[in-house]
């Protein structure tokens, strides 16, 4: 199946036809700049645009940050607030004019790594986190995903751990590698008392960075970096798309 795989993020969309059996992109990816909060409206003729860039007419799958139960949205931690409880699936229908499924974004990332990239084939549990502007998780044990996971919203002093250890929070609190990866370290080995994971799986941009800062890290997994680096996200959402719809 082909679907068109978009990954909503903090600051940018980014899309591409998706060729879900071998999770291969059929065409350059395509990004729109989101410097402003879009509204779920604003956000739909986002979506109709990067359909219409690739001249789509066929399934679309969105990845999306926050928590999405069927086709609505639950929590939306850096997104618009209006997305909140809202049926996400409708809007973005009717704006692009084509069939829409939606997925966790960081659930869509998790389910490209364990198909096609660093989780595949891996039995027990895994988990995959993204650093990006906040921190996402997926969870799965022998393959199967547990939805909706939200460990970037386990707290430290009452605030959620994203706010220290996100991609996006290594840039704000001016912190170099070695000193982000000591709190890093600390919020992965409050997740693997939790969790126990057989194998971590580290996505978002600067798991491109992967060898600067893994070193650091005094935990107990083995943590390897996502395969798909930053294009997890949309493989993944046209996945969900290609089981879903
Ligand atoms: C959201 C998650 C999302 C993550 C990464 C968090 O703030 O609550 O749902 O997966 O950011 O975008």
């Amino acid at each position: 199946m082909k679907v068109l795989g978009i990954d909503i993020g903090g600051s940018s969309l980014k899309g591409a036809p998706v060729d879900t059996k071998t999770g291969e992109l059929l065409a350059e990816r395509h990004r729109i700049d989101t410097p402003a909060r879009l509204s779920p409206a604003e956000m739909g003729e986002a979506i109709a645009r990067m359909a219409a860039h690739f001249d789509w007419k066929g399934p679309i799958g969105v990845g999306f940050p926050g928590v999405v139960q069927g086709r609505v949205v639950r929590t939306s931690a850096n997104l618009h607030p209006d997305f909140v409880n809202l049926d996400a699936v409708e809007v973005f229908e009717k704006a692009a004019g084509a069939e829409v499924s939606l997925v966790n974004d960081a659930d869509a990332a998790g389910l490209a790594e364990a198909t096609f990239g660093a989780g595949r084939g891996v039995k027990g549990a895994v988990l995959l986190l993204t650093f990006g502007t906040g921190v996402g998780s997926a969870l799965f044990v022998d393959g199967i995903l547990y939805p909706n996971t939200e460990f970037g919203h386990v707290k430290r002093d009452g605030e959620s751990w994203e706010k220290f250890v996100s991609g996006a929070a290594k840039e704000r609190r001016g912190l170099d590698y070695p000193e982000w990866a000591a709190d890093v370290g600390a919020y992965l080995r409050l997740l693997e008392d939790l969790l126990w994971p057989d194998l971590i799986i580290a996505g978002g941009g600067i798991s491109a960075d992967h060898a600067k800062w893994f070193p650091h890290l005094k935990i107990r997994s083995r943590i390897v970096p996502a395969e798909f680096l930053n294009e997890a996200g949309l493989v993944g959402a046209a996945l969900h798309a290609a089981r879903a719809l």
